[in-house]
């Protein structure tokens, strides 16, 4: 049988890379300056280099990623050199798997030994399977043994990012309890010392929950024991937010070959509609009814991009604020006929009274909220 080859995409033709490939320059950049400084047993960088990529740091010419506190992250990354791991609840789209992502790519220069937790998730997806035609062949040997996310950051060890963790049965939570607390798995099919898998230093897990999806499957008080537990609040300054929607906005239409960049003047309009809602408070202190959707930044950058989208296709590469309205619907409002109202008495209420031309034009292209 001749040899099969994969010919590998370029980097501007895979829809996402991982953050380890997407910023290799910087992370070599932190690896040369670090050399051989103390840092927790097989981590690529040391705990203040971690911090730098994630935050950035100016001197260096690092760009920053994640916006939050530089006290949170420190906690962050302290828990992961300890014993226990790190869990992030927050609301959803606050950056969680974001940031557990980024923290991976620093630390174990691999961000994608990832368990997506469901309803579905099997001790096999987390801990490894079998190659069956080598297990008949061989027998339950390493080369027979599919490795999965636990079983790959316990022998390399790396970090391994566990995903939505409340979303998956108990059981399967439970699987985590003693490797997190025992740090050894258990391969019973296999023989003499290949029964044992014990993590190398460095291996550790990063879960992430939505507070949404609480209920969902509670966590046992035994899984919780072994996680340090931060909560990732939403950007709540409005400067901060603009600037980072405007960025990322940006990037996505590059990445995409669109030509233009979202206008300042909208993307202000979108950040200050999706603060106001999300505080249901405004600016000048009007109390505003809570909406059931959730107005995260992911969403804002969501809408923007779609927007851009919107206006370079279909209106001469004009983006306006009609798009943005329309962008809002579909990309933010979804389904919820409920908010869909609320959003109109926001804009009969706020908007209708905000000057300056941009603010009108988004006023009058409320007409489409129907
Ligand atoms: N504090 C923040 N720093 C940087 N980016 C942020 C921040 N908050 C939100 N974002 C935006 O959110 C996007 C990532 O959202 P992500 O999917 O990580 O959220 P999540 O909290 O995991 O959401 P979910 O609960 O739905 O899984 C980022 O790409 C960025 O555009
Ligand atoms: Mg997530």
């Amino acid at each position: 049988m001749p040899p099969k080859t994969k010919k590998s995409p370029t980097l501007s033709q895979i829809q996402r890379p991982p953050a380890e490939i997407l910023h290799a320059a910087e992370l070599q950049q932190l690896r040369d300056r670090d050399g051989i400084a103390p840092r927790p047993q097989n981590w690529q960088l040391t705990p203040r280099s971690v911090l730098d990529f994630i935050l950035g740091n100016a001197d260096l010419k690092i760009a920053p990623k994640f916006v939050g506190t530089r006290s949170l992250l420190e906690r962050c990354i302290v828990a992961l050199a300890t014993n226990r791991g790190l869990m992030l609840i927050g609301e959803p789209g606050t950056a969680k798997s974001y940031l557990s992502e980024l923290l991976a790519a620093a630390i174990s220069n691999d961000s994608t030994l990832t368990i997506q937790g469901s309803a579905g998730t099997t001790e096999d997806a987390m801990k490894y399977s079998w190659n069956y035609a080598l297990l008949l062949a061989e027998g339950a040997t390493d080369r027979a043994l599919v490795p999965a996310p636990l079983h790959r950051g316990m022998q390399q060890g790396k970090i391994v990012r566990f995903e939505e963790i409340t979303r998956c049965p108990l059981e399967m939570q439970d699987t985590l309890l003693s490797i997190l607390s025992d740090r050894v798995m258990a391969i019973p099919e296999m023989e003499d010392e290949g029964r044992n898998l014990y993590a190398q230093m460095g291996f550790n897990v990063i879960a992430t929950a939505s507070t949404r999806d609480r209920g969902v499957n509670e966590m046992s008080a035994a899984l919780k024991r072994r996680f340090n537990f931060e909560t990732i609040p939403p950007i709540n300054n409005l400067r901060q937010e603009l600037e980072l929607v405007q960025t990322q906005t940006d990037k996505l239409l590059a990445q995409a070959n669109i030509p233009l960049t979202l206008p300042p003047e909208l993307t202000e309009i979108l950040v200050t509609t999706f603060h106001e809602l999300r505080t249901s408070k405004t600016s000048d202190g009007k109390a505003l009814e809570p909406l059931s959707t959730v107005m995260s930044t992911a969403e804002a950058v969501s809408v923007g991009y779609a927007a851009g989208m919107h206006g370079f296709y279909y209106n001469d590469a004009q983006v306006t604020a009609e798009h943005l309205v329309q962008s809002l619907l579909g990309s933010a409002i979804k389904d919820s006929v409920e908010d869909v109202k609320k959003l109109q008495h926001y804009f009969n209420l706020v908007v209708k009274g905000r000057k300056g031309e941009r603010w009108h034009q988004y006023y009058e292209a409320g007409k489409h909220l129907v």
